[in-house]
């Protein structure tokens, strides 16, 4: 039986991690990526920019599956109004896990979310709808990850986290167990993290919060 095939939404640098890990994944053929009118028709591994946002309602008449594979750091508000735009036009976002991830199966995540190679999602955590848990990434237990966000690689969250939606924990960065970050923070790479943070913070070690 032939696989769905799904469009990438987003051709850039993330786009190349995710292709390795839907492949990986193997649940999916990639139909080919979405970009911006200067990215049309580059290739990208074995895939071609096949289309712009422009024509994503179009695309939505003869594929039922799309993924957004644009990367966040600085702001989630790309990866925010693709989301909305392609639930809007009736496209589902399938969940893809890596192979080489493990995810408890007393976890839950949400549609939309990429679980990269070697991350580790554990027993009672909540990851939202359209995050990134990048590369060997670790969500504790009981974790709570909401809609949005991007724990960056090798981040780790600690058990009982909370991260408000829209958040970046960036990469290699530590959050002690029990603490809340607010929607929307960004947590700079290679940092611990020990207080709650409010909405909008903009965590850069403790002397520069
Ligand atoms: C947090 C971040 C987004 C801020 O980027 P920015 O808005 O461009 O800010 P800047 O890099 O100009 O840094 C602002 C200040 O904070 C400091 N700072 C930034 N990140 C820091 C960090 N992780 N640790 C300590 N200080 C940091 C900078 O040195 C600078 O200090 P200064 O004002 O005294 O010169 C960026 O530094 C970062 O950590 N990016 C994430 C990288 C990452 O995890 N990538 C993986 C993607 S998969």
């Amino acid at each position: 039986m032939s696989r769905p095939r799904l469009i990438l939404i987003g051709a850039g640098g993330h786009a190349h991690a995710c292709i390795d890990v839907i492949e990986k994944h193997g649940g999916y053929q990639i139909a080919g990526l979405v970009g911006r009118p200067n990215e049309m028709h580059a290739k990208h591994f074995d895939y071609d920019v096949i289309a712009t946002d422009k024509e994503l309602a179009a695309l939505s008449k003869t594929h039922q599956y799309a993924f957004i594979t644009v990367g966040q750091i600085q702001t989630p508000d790309h990866r925010i109004r693709l989301y909305q735009r392609v639930t809007e036009l009736g496209f589902q976002l399938p969940v893809i896990i890596s192979p080489t991830a493990y995810v408890s199966r007393h976890a839950t995540i949400g549609a939309g979310t990429i679980v990269m190679h070697g991350a580790i999602i554990n027993a009672g955590a909540n990851v939202g709808n359209n995050c990134i848990i990048n590369s060997r990434a670790l969500v504790e237990h009981d974790s709570m990850v909401e809609d949005h966000c991007h724990i960056s690689t090798g981040a780790i969250l600690n058990g009982y986290v909370s991260v408000g939606a829209g958040s970046f924990v960036g990469s290699g960065s530590m959050v002690i167990q029990g603490v809340t970050l607010g929607q929307r923070s960004v947590v700079g790479m290679g940092l611990a993290v020990r207080q709650n943070q409010v909405e909008y913070a903009r965590f850069m070690g403790s002397d520069k919060t």
